[in-house]
């Protein structure tokens, strides 16, 4: 009875501060999730990085392989997984046998109590990208089958879903008619599309789309700036009395219309990968970060979906971590998606609960950095002849995609930008002392050489596993080719 009565006293109160609790502190957007890559030349370890998605609350990420050491480090945590298949693999799933394998070897052998809680398999990344010139538009769906197929013989086919991360541009809408509900899956694909959909559908799986605002800027002078963010326009697009005031949602909405004209309108989706990066281009800034996501995740928060979709949608953030081994043939912003620097540490403020309040991640612990060395420009270096070809080749072999129009370097002087390109080589190369001579061009500085907005890196100790011995290997033939050039 006393229990009881106290219960009855107290019973409220508690529930109050439940609810409280559960309004104001939630650390994360309900679902968010986040995309690790790991195309860097110097990688934290799998376990820092687990720990980094623990201390920010992060309980889904999205994977771009089922390499072993980034699995064992998820095992046990309960943060759910997307594993992948890369699209060079695609080819090979067409075989039965081989897709079989793949499924017990990243996905079954996890599945214990205290493995990896994976929840789906994405079969490629954007293997309809236009750049590829189809080259995997005939091994998708088959690859996209025999994975499902595997799934559901291996038993755990109700729990895991296999689906296909498509880019955007797999579907569109006319251009005498440029509104989210005229939207279609291109013309080229539209009978593949359809049948990938119907899979999907068959066996509960979400479609999965690839989203990116940015890219609407990029390389567009004439794309309205304001309609790449979150808080509003002038003029919004007026789709049959339906106003789209950012393309994030007229994007979407264009997919649900395609989705709906294939028969799939209620599909369930996924936005596998959405961002904004922060160097590399004149909208790539932190500035335009902060404003992209400063509108995102509240929206998330709040559970606002799109007009043709209202309530929650599943997303994973692109990406985690800034990856200097990306390809920059999409540009130079390739390599600074993260929401933390190559060495885990946050870039700007951001609020993961959508409540916008100014706090700052939680960055990587313990992280092991090289020498606080520099290599820079010899201001008394006689030949210049082979400064040319020096910078280049430190550039091809390292990462200058700072230094371009618009970018955090792009104000350095003639000897800043030869110093950015050594220091840059140099760090890559583990900051081995032949590395930082270029016959004479480089020298070493054991002070800081960054500029106010211009940040010289030291790299951190890579944790490469030791069976990989062909990059230093090739780091040596690397450190030899500059000597023999220009000496
Ligand atoms: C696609 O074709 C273009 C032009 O023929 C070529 O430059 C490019 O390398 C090709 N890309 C791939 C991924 O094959
Ligand atoms: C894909 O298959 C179609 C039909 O069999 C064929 O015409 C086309 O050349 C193939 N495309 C590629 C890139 O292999
Ligand atoms: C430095 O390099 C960047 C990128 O290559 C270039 O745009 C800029 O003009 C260079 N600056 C000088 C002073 O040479
Ligand atoms: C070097 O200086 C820059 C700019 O002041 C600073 O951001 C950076 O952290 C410094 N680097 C190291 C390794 O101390």
């Amino acid at each position: 009875m006393l229990l009881f009565s106290w219960m009855g006293k107290l019973g409220p109160l508690i529930l109050v501060a439940l609810l409280l609790f559960l309004w104001c502190c939630h650390a994360v957007v309900e679902g968010l999730g986040v995309n690790w890559g790991t195309q860097a030349t110097h990688k934290l370890p799998p376990d820092t990085v687990v720990q980094m998605l623990k201390d920010n609350g992060i309980q889904k990420v999205k994977l771009f392989d089922a390499e072993e050491s980034t699995m064992s480090a998820l095992a046990g945590t309960g943060i759910e997984v997307m594993v992948a298949i890369p699209n060079i693999q695609l080819a090979d799933m067409n075989d039965n046998d081989k897709a079989k394998q793949w499924v017990k070897k990243s996905v079954t052998r996890y599945n214990f109590n205290g493995g990896v809680n994976i929840k789906y398999v994405a079969v490629g990344n954007e293997p309809f990208l236009k750049s590829y010139n189809n080259s995997f538009l005939n091994v998708t769906f088959p690859a996209l089958q025999n994975i499902q197929n595997a799934l559901n013989e291996a038993g755990v086919g109700d729990k895991i879903k296999a689906t296909v991360p498509l880019n955007a541009d797999v579907y569109e809408s006319p251009a005498n008619n440029p509104v989210p509900s005229s939207g279609t899956f291109r013309a080229d694909i539209n009978g593949l599309m359809t049948q990938i959909v119907a899979f999907l559908s068959k066996n509960g799986a979400p479609f999965t789309v690839n989203i990116y605002p940015f890219l609407s800027l990029y390389g567009h002078d004439d794309f309205p700036f304001d309609y790449a963010f979150f808080d509003g326009v002038t003029n919004p697009i007026n789709d049959n009395g339906t106003p789209y005031t950012n393309v994030f949602d007229a994007n979407f909405d264009t997919l649900v219309a395609a989705l709906s004209k294939a028969g799939y309108g209620d599909l369930p989706i996924i936005v596998g990968e959405v961002g904004w990066p922060t160097d590399g281009d004149k909208n790539a800034n932190t500035r335009n970060a902060l404003r992209f996501y400063n509108g995102l995740l509240p929206r998330l928060a709040a559970n606002k979906g799109t007009p043709r979709r209202p309530g929650y949608i599943e997303v994973y953030l692109f990406g985690l971590l800034d990856e200097n081994g990306k390809s920059i043939q999409p540009g130079n912003f390739e390599r600074h998606w993260g929401i933390f620097g190559y060495d885990g540490q946050p870039k700007f403020p951001m609020d993961l609960s959508g409540q916008n309040q100014n706090k700052m991640l939680v960055g990587a612990k313990n992280v092991q950095y090289l020498e606080q060395e520099w290599c820079m420009f010899n201001p008394n270096a006689k030949d210049l002849s082979k400064l040319g070809e020096s910078i280049t080749y430190a550039c091809t072999n390292g990462d200058c995609t700072a230094l371009g129009y618009g970018s955090s370097c792009n104000n350095l002087d003639a000897n800043g930008n030869a110093s950015y390109a050594f220091n840059m080589y140099f760090q890559m190369q583990n900051q081995n002392l032949q590395a930082c001579n270029f016959g004479g061009l480089a020298k070493l500085s054991l002070t800081n050489i960054s500029t106010d907005t211009c940040n010289f890196p030291i790299q951190i100790k890579s944790s490469s596993p030791p069976s990989l011995m062909v990059p230093s290997l090739l780091a040596s033939l690397l450190v030899a080719l500059p000597v023999v050039l220009f000496m």
